[in-house]
């Protein structure tokens, strides 16, 4: 079709061969808002063909030159600002203004790596023998970070663009040539950002971009002899890829149910727009999101009407009126919702407010008593729903937290530091946020999940550096 947006390969925008496209629905519209090139397996093999010769040369390219292509992509990104959030806004629903801070936060996160690249891969080690029992000073060993080879990215739907240069970025600047697979949900806003790596003047085949059905190229992509390195973020598909592909790294970000416990001490105001803000921005549609409160019995009713005096004031409606609360993603991701609030409901959660639907738009809904056997305690929702437990002590918290099959963040309100310590220690979780509600940012933070939150770490260093491999030269003396 003509209107169909073109993929990436070898620094040309191309149609393939297939004659198909994938249709992206607008979630507000439930319509067609664009198409994208259904790949085929002979056009990934080309691509992943192109990705490994380009490396090559790529790492030999002087590390300077290699940020200073950097530096200007970020620079063209911002610039592209407008149009690329106009894409997100229509593509994912995500509210106008959020949707312009995600563009420029990519153009930051690109910059910064860029900044960092040099410095941590400008520099090795050098270690000396005799450190080691039974050695003389006879051997000295220098070592360097090397690049894998070719990095497959896939981001998710809820950050086509900071969550794709959020692999891009690292794997450029060390040396590694990029492919990516963007979501369907965003594949427009992540080929237009790909426009500005293209403009910045990569060389050829150093990034490419493919589209198409995941259920059709998924596993190809992903199980590909060439690819060296994979860097995912999603839902369950990244079990079942660690599951199925060969001796490579893995960096993985699975979701979360991100608990946010308060206690008697807590700062209820702060408590209470934390909660707002982490449960119900971009409607609740980031795998950060807060997820569950538990708090302690005491202080829930006060913390109740404070967390409902701020959801009231939520707008909802359309994203290009930048409204608080927009469509989420997709039907299914609604009839999901929808499935646990009516089991909340027939176990008999307190509806702070009425259920409220309109095609993909829900209105936000806080459930008080939330018990330990309905599917809302333990699922995440990715939606503006949010469940509230009523614990009597700070371990049951805990102990609801740590039972979750998830592990990626959790936050804790109380102005005893001493006690936030103690239970950020005792909380299984990757990152534990002490009065603030969970997030990745900034982005040069660690970032990663335990149990089935994810594999490995993000985060600018983090990433830059599972990137790499290390190198060792030994000189060895007579
Ligand atoms: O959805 C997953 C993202 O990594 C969360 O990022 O905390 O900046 O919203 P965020």
């Amino acid at each position: 079709a003509g209107n169909t947006f073109k993929y990436y390969s070898e620094s040309e925008w191309r149609v393939s061969s297939s004659g198909k496209s994938v249709p992206i629905i607008n979630p507000t519209t439930r319509k067609t808002q664009f198409e994208v090139q259904a790949c085929t397996q002979e056009e990934v093999n080309k691509v992943m063909e192109s990705a490994k010769i380009a490396q090559k040369s790529w790492a030999k390219t002087p590390l300077w030159k290699r940020a200073e292509l950097l530096h200007k992509a970020a620079a063209i990104l911002k610039d592209h600002k407008k149009p690329i959030a106009e894409c997100l806004v229509k593509e994912i629903a995500k509210p106008a203004k959020d949707a312009a801070t995600e563009v420029v936060r990519s153009g930051d996160l690109v910059s910064y790596c860029a900044e960092e690249g040099v410095r941590i891969l400008g520099e090795g080690k050098f270690l000396m023998s005799d450190s080691f029992p039974g050695n003389e000073r006879t051997k000295y060993c220098l070592t360097s970070k090397i690049p894998l080879g070719v990095v497959l990215a896939i981001p998710p739907f809820n950050y086509p663009v900071n969550l794709a240069v959020s692999k891009i970025a690292p794997a450029l600047i060390a040396g590694n040539s990029l492919v990516l697979k963007p979501p369907t949900q965003g594949a427009v806003s992540a080929l237009h950002m790909v426009h500005c790596f293209h403009l910045a003047g990569f060389p050829k085949g150093v990034i490419s971009c493919v589209t198409g059905k995941g259920s059709e190229i998924g596993d190809f992509l992903t199980m590909h002899p060439i690819v060296n390195c994979i860097s995912f973020t999603g839902g369950d598909t990244g079990i079942a890829i660690a599951k199925r592909v060969s001796m490579i790294p893995l960096q993985m970000e699975l979701g979360g149910k991100d608990a946010c416990i308060i206690l008697e001490d807590a700062d209820l105001d702060l408590a209470a727009s934390n909660i707002v803000k982490g449960g119900f921005s971009y409607s609740g549609q980031r795998c950060t999101a807060v997820k569950v409160v538990l708090v302690m019995e005491s202080v829930a009713d006060i913390l109740v009407k404070k967390v409902n005096e701020k959801v009231g004031k939520l707008t909802v409606g359309p994203p290009e009126n930048d409204c608080d609360i927009t469509p989420v993603v997709t039907e299914s991701s609604a009839n999901f919702i929808e499935g646990l609030v009516m089991d909340a409901k027939k176990k008999g959660a307190t509806f702070c407010q009425e259920y409220k639907r309109e095609g993909n738009l829900i209105w936000p809904l806080l459930l008080d008593n939330v018990k330990q056997d309905m599917r809302i305690a333990w699922e995440e929702p990715f939606g503006p729903v949010l469940p509230i437990i009523r614990i009597s002590n700070v371990e049951e918290g805990i102990h609801h937290c740590n039972a979750s099959n998830f592990g990626l963040q959790g936050c804790v309100f109380t102005k005893d530091i001493n006690k936030a310590m103690l239970i950020s220690d005792a909380m299984e979780t990757g990152t534990v946020q002490i009065n603030s509600a969970p997030a990745r940012g900034p982005d040069h933070f660690p970032f990663q999940g335990l149990k089935d939150s994810g594999i490995g770490s993000q985060g600018v260093t983090n990433s830059i550096n599972m990137m790499t491999k290390i190198k060792s030269t030994v000189i060895n003396l007579p």
